[in-house]
């Protein structure tokens, strides 16, 4: 089977070592849940400094002990939309940054058989028309789940959306890509491909199940 063909310029692909170093930790299926938790923190925190870049911000006048001058506050609102359930576990490197950034909710679970996402929840907070919205998931896979809640995020009127995951699959981006152009990818990894479950190869498994440590 032939890649699917991605526009490499528009993803945001983070490398640097730290990350390079801590996706492996996560992708070691020996890892434990509570050091899978603390290097996913660690590592999202990097992914929402990327994440974070394309935020406005406005100048003030500020009076440092020597004498005034032009400082900055951030001048969007940021509204932060993780996929449950993996994706709470990126929610606190963005609030580290933005502790005033609302939270919206979309609950979904891929369907063993189809594949296909199932949404079970969703609560957004008002003002989504103008804020900054940025949608977190560790895992971008057949995309099928990124785009619903795309399509369900600008349904509620969103228009500047970025998506933040970890680990994203070439068929992901692509479908992300094609019906979602406007839309920024921030990833730490683009994988090879899909398996036959639609699993990210090499991946680093069930997100949710490695977080939440179930199975
Ligand atoms: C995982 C992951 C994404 C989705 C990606 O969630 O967190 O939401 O799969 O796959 P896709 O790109 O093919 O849609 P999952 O359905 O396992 O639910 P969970 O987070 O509750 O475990
Ligand atoms: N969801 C996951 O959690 N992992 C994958 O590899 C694909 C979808």
């Amino acid at each position: 089977m032939t890649a699917p063909k991605i526009d490499s310029s528009k993803v945001i692909h983070v490398k640097h070592p730290v990350v390079d170093r801590d996706l492996t930790i996560l992708r070691d299926k020996h890892t434990n849940t509570e050091t899978f938790r603390r290097v996913l923190e660690r590592i999202s925190i990097i992914l929402a400094y990327h994440a974070l870049k394309h935020l406005q911000t406005r100048t003030l006048e500020v009076e440092t002990p020597i004498t005034k001058t032009t400082g900055y506050e951030i001048d969007s609102h940021v509204v932060v939309v993780p996929i449950l359930r993996a994706g709470l576990g990126l929610v606190d490197s963005i609030v580290r940054f933005i502790p005033d950034a609302k939270i919206g909710h979309l609950g979904m679970y891929r369907d063993e058989e189809t594949k296909q996402p199932v949404d079970y929840y969703s609560n957004l907070p008002e003002g989504i028309e103008s804020a900054y919205v940025l949608v977190v998931d560790p895992m971008l896979a057949t995309g099928g789940s990124a785009c619903d809640a795309l399509n369900f995020l600008k349904k509620n009127g969103a228009k500047n959306i970025t998506f933040m995951c970890l680990i994203s699959a070439p068929e992901g981006i692509a479908r992300v890509q094609n019906q979602h152009p406007d839309v920024r990818i921030i990833t730490a990894a683009i994988d090879e491909r899909l398996n036959n479950d639609a699993y990210i190869v090499p991946g680093l498994g069930d997100a949710g199940d490695r977080i939440f440590g179930t199975s």
